[in-house]
Order: structure tokens, then C-alpha cells, then sequence
């Protein structure tokens, strides 16, 4: 089964990193897909993230980088994929994750104008009719870690850095490589200084 690893990948963390490869066990194929969003404004680009993703799963054959924007049911149908893969790292993810789940869900299986006998076979419960999404719980060791904490940390030490020779920097620094990949810190690194 090939299934589908949307988000906003800005950056991509050893969280992310971490779902992919276990992802990468539990499926034929990953499709990880980068959301391009025009209303918000990413610290990286969408081909920087991508190409970071690239560079993050270079040797995992059965991972493939993308990037869509709009709805995710419409870029899933797209590619033919009816499964969808998001990892939980607490309740409150999940309290985000369950609701955009069954919205995919039901937008995906009116989208898909259910068949007087595809609508049969919802009510005996032995056909899949719309997106599916399946969670993965992140590893304990990741599950304090996301884009936004990497970013406001970035931005702290490499911001301050530039601006005031802060005496965080080297701190900051360092802490880093406990939450995403040498490129990406690089890449963080050159977006401050
Ligand atoms: O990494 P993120 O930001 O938590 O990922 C959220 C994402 C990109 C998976 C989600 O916001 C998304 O797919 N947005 C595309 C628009 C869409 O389909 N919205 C309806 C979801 S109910």
C-alpha cells in the first residue's frame, strides 16, 4: 500500500525523520508531501523544505518527496492514494489530527459522489469510500520536538547572534542537532546569518 505524509515540513525535524522511517517499514511506498501555502508565510521555501526532505531520506528507496497545495483529499485522489499518514506526539495532537481526519474524510467520500451501490456498501461496512487516515505515535525521544520550537529557537540564537554577538549562540547551537538533521541546521543557519 502506498499512503501519503502530508505537512508544512518548515524544517523537517528527526520527528519527522523518524515517522518516515518507520513509516517506510510499515508501507510499500511513502509519497511525503510539502503543503504549499500561499496565505502563510514559511521561514523556507517549498523547494528549500523539499529539498531538505531529499536530502533527509537519500537511501530509503521506497520514500518519495512531493510538494501540493489546496486541499489534501484533491492531492491524494491525484496521486490515487487513499490513505493518509500523521504522527501524534500527545493528546493534543490528537485532538487536531481526529477532527481533520474525519473532515478528510467525509469531504473525500462526498467528493467522491458515492454510487447508489457504493452507498450500499457503506451501510453493510465492508467498503472503503474516502480517505483513510492512519496515526503513528511518535517516539518518546521526539515527542517535545516540532517545526515551530525549532524555528523560535533558531531565531533566538541565530537571530540574537547577528544582532548582538549573544553569548547564547554556541548554546543554541548545540541544541540543535538534538532536533533536525546537520543540512537543515546549516540551512537554518544561513537563513540568520
Ligand atoms: O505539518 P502540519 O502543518 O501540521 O500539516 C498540516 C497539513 C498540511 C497536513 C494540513 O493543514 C493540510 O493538509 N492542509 C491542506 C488543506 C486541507 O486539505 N485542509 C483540510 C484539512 S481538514
Amino acid at each position: 500500500m502506498t499512503i501519503l505524509f502530508p505537512g508544512s515540513f518548515d524544517p523537517v525535524t528527526l520527528g519527522h525523520l523518524d515517522l518516515i522511517k518507520r513509516g517506510a517499514q510499515l508501507f510499500d511506498h511513502i509519497i511525503v508531501a510539502v503543503l504549499h501555502n500561499p496565505t502563510k508565510q514559511p521561514l523556507f521555501t517549498v523547494q528549500e523544505r523539499v529539498k531538505m526532505l531529499q536530502i533527509a531520506v537519500e537511501g530509503i528507496p521506497n520514500v518519495q518527496i512531493e510538494s501540493y497545495s489546496g486541499l489534501l483529499v484533491e492531492y491524494a485522489k491525484k496521486q490515487g492514494v487513499s490513505c493518509v499518514l500523521r504522527g501524534v506526539r500527545s493528546t493534543a495532537d490528537c485532538a487536531y489530527e481526529i477532527p481533520m481526519a474525519i473532515a478528510n474524510h467525509q469531504i473525500s467520500t462526498n467528493a467522491n459522489a458515492i454510487s447508489k451501490n457504493e452507498a450500499e456498501n457503506v451501510l453493510t461496512g465492508y467498503k472503503l469510500t474516502g480517505i483513510e487516515t492512519i496515526l503513528l505515535i511518535t517516539s518518546p525521544a521526539y515527542a517535545h520536538i516540532s517545526a515551530g520550537l525549532v524555528r523560535e529557537v533558531a531565531a533566538a540564537g541565530y537571530g540574537n547572534a547577528k544582532s548582538s554577538n549573544s553569548i547564547n549562540f554556541a548554546f543554541d547551537d548545540k541544541i540543535l542537532d538534538q532536533w533536525v538533521l546537520p543540512t537543515v541546521k546549516d540551512m537554518l543557519r544561513n537563513k540568520y546569518l
